[in-house]
């Protein structure tokens, strides 16, 4: 029997891709969007997709999005995420809860439905999409980061909670990303060059990149990971000394001057 799978937000972007690849691979596919002409775009394009159409914040929404998938899938992504940018000193108590509701109480939400039916039927994966963001402050980012943080505590508390019903439960956490939600930022050539420039790994990340990542820790290739954030950045949540000057000293054998 083929494994299943269902993503949150796969109707574009990081989404889209995770959904596409889980196809590829062979996997019983629920693209599940608040948008429902996108998931169907996305589910009808590949071999065995479902399109879901739901938002996660909704209970409802959810049970009746579950029931049309039928089984219990064998992993879950929460990735539908939004951000609402603006400085904290003037941010509306609007997009301050909408943002903490998409990507937080709507993972609590997908994650308590789809772990009930992984729980009878003996165990599965979850992987919860959060950011960089949730490291670093993310200056006029809203509640985007405190959002992301909380997920990544969350994802920790879910998987020492459900390890004994078989399900495991880690996150992602993407760093500049050339698509989805970020592909306006890219758009400017001088903001991409620049943080092209400061990522270690010397490029920006695909929605592909993630995709791979969040596929590995579904799989059984990652059977005993769990509680864990793979973060997906080319390692610039590490860069923050580099960009500081230093004195010549430190980059010479014993601290002597060069
Ligand atoms: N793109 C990046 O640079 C980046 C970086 C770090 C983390 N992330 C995270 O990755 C995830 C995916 O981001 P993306 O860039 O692909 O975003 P995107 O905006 O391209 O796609 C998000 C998808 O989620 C759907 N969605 C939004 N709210 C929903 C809801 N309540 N219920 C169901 N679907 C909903 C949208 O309709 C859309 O199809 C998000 O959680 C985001 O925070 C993205």
């Amino acid at each position: 029997m083929s494994e299943s799978i269902i993503v949150t937000g796969a109707g574009k972007g990081i989404g889209e891709s995770i959904a596409r690849r889980a196809g590829d691979a062979g996997y019983r596919v629920g693209v599940l969007d608040i948008d429902n002409d996108m998931a169907e775009r996305v589910a009808s394009s590949l071999p065995n997709g479902i399109a879901l159409h739901a938002s996660t914040t909704d209970p409802d929404q959810i049970e009746r999005a579950l029931d049309k998938f039928g089984e219990a899938p064998d992993s879950l992504v929460n990735n539908a995420g939004i951000v609402r940018f603006g400085p904290l000193i003037d941010l509306s108590i609007d997009d301050w809860r909408s943002t903490i509701d998409v990507n937080l109480t709507g993972v609590f939400i997908c994650s308590q439905a789809v772990a009930g039916r992984m729980r009878k039927n003996g165990g599965g994966s979850i992987v919860n999409m959060t950011s960089i963001a949730g490291i670093q402050p993310n200056v006029n980012g809203g509640s985007y980061g405190a959002a992301k943080a909380g997920l990544h505590l969350l994802t920790r508390q879910m998987s020492v909670e459900w390890g004994e019903y078989g399900i495991r439960v880690n996150s992602v956490a993407p760093g500049f990303i050339d698509g989805g939600m970020s592909a306006p930022i890219f758009a400017d050539s001088e903001i991409r060059s620049t943080r092209e420039e400061r990522v270690p790994s010397g490029r920006l990340g695909t929605v592909d990149d993630v995709a791979s990542a969040v596929l590995f820790l579904c799989s059984e290739e990652g059977s005993y990971i769990n509680g864990n954030q793979l973060v997906v950045d080319g390692s610039v949540t590490n860069s923050l000394m580099a960009s500081f000057p230093r004195p010549k000293s430190v980059d010479s054998v014993g601290g002597k001057e060069s």
